[in-house]
Formats: C-alpha cells, structure tokens, sequence
C-alpha cells in the first residue's frame, strides 16, 4: 500500500531555493508513494500549481477579522492549498496552542475541504512518568466522534530534530491507542526520520507515513527516504 511521506521545510528556505529543492526532486524517479511538501506560507501560492503537493504549517483557527499576520482557511483555499499542518509542537510551543484551538482550526480546514495534518505528540517527562496514554488520549479526546478520515502525525517531542527515535514498540503501542481512539485514521510518524531509519519505519504496517522535518530540505535525502518502501 502507497505511504504518506510529508515534508516540513518549517522556517527554512528562500523562493530560489526551494524552486532548486523541487526541480531537484523531480529528477528523481521510482517514487510510488504520495508526497507532500509544507512550506513556509510566504510561498504558497508560488508552488501550489506544481506536480507535487504543497501544505501549510498552521492556519488560523478564526475565519476572518482582526487576526493581524495570520492566514485563514478560506485564503488557503483561494491559493490552491488542499493540506495544512496543524498542532505542531513548536507552534503549540511558541504560540501556546491549546488542544481548543487546534479542534477551532480543524473545523476550519473542514470547513473548506482541506485536509488536516494533526500532529500530537509526548515531552520527554511524561514518557518518564508513565503518563503517555492520557497525554495522548487528551490530545486526540475532541477528534474521538469524527467519521471524517483523519490524519495523525504522532511525533514525541523529545524526537524532534535531536536524531532520537522511539523504538518500533513504542511506535506500534502508541498506534494502537491512536487506532482504539480514532475511527478512521491515517498514522505519520515523525521524529528524526531520516534516510537510514526510513526505510525500517516505513515498512511497519502499523504507520502510514512519515513526517520528515530535516531531512527533508535535501531533496536527494527526501526522495531516498519517500523510495525507501
Ligand atoms: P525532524 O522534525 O525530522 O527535524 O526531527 C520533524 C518535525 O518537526 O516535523
């Protein structure tokens, strides 16, 4: 079965350089899974009639009004975008998102046909104090009653771009719990992925897909990782 391999260029890259990044990608042939590229939402627009799909990293959880500096759904729309990004940890981090907003700015994309890229994920600490299955459950507890297909990117925090990765147990057990919790559901893992572990995450039944942060700005990198299943 075809896997879901995201890239997120988070804050990364300039018009020029990520014109190279996909003409670059484009070389590269026998990938057979579907790909999707979120990028910085400055380009866009610039990007979102090209073969590969584009996301965005965040959307605001209001439709419209005095929200200076951020992007409705219905703008994404207007520019083409199917994708977006939501929940990251670093934008609950730095823009102290509730679990509240982050349900606002679903129903957002919902709203205007595009597709959610959930991303929940544990700190370290509540790992260490056996607390993952709540702090998981509460994450997911207002997607519970949706019939909708949902798109979760599991990604322990303590993971993120420190070159750790959980082991295919820890995978395989939040999964469940994610599965027992959501009908209708379509796992990412990200974390560290890169193109020596790919290849091992991607051939587990229990994940759709991966969410590849820094890996993905090499597009030779990211096209050996989305080749590696
Ligand atoms: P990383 O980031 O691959 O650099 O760890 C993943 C992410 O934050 O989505």
């Amino acid at each position: 079965m075809s896997k879901l391999i995201v890239a997120n260029f988070k804050m990364n890259g300039t018009k020029s350089s990520i014109t190279q990044w996909f003409n670059d990608f484009s070389m590269e042939k026998n990938i057979s899974n579907e790909v999707i590229v979120a990028l910085p939402a400055l380009f866009l627009f610039d990007f979102a009639d090209n073969n590969i799909s584009v996301a965005a990293q965040n959307v605001s959880s209001h439709s419209s009004g005095a929200y200076t500096s951020q992007i409705s759904a219905e703008m994404l729309k207007d520019c083409g975008i199917n994708y977006s990004i939501i929940g990251h940890s670093e934008s609950r981090e730095f823009l102290k998102e509730t679990d509240e907003d982050i349900f606002n700015k679903y129903n957002q994309l919902i709203k205007y046909s595009i597709k959610p890229i959930i991303c929940i994920g544990e700190p370290l600490k509540i790992r260490e104090d056996n607390l993952l299955q709540s702090f998981i459950s509460s994450q997911l507890k207002q997607f519970e009653d949706t019939d909708n297909e949902l798109i979760i990117a599991y990604e322990p925090i303590w993971a993120i771009g420190s070159g750790l990765i959980p082991t295919v147990e820890d995978i395989n057990e939040v999964s469940e719990l994610i599965r027992g919790l959501c009908k209708n559901v379509k796992i990412l893992y990200g974390g560290s992925v890169n193109e020596e572990n790919a290849s091992n995450l991607l051939n587990n039944s229990n994940i759709d897909g991966v969410l590849v942060g820094g890996a993905s700005l090499d597009p030779k990198e990211f096209a050996n990782i989305a080749q590696s299943c």
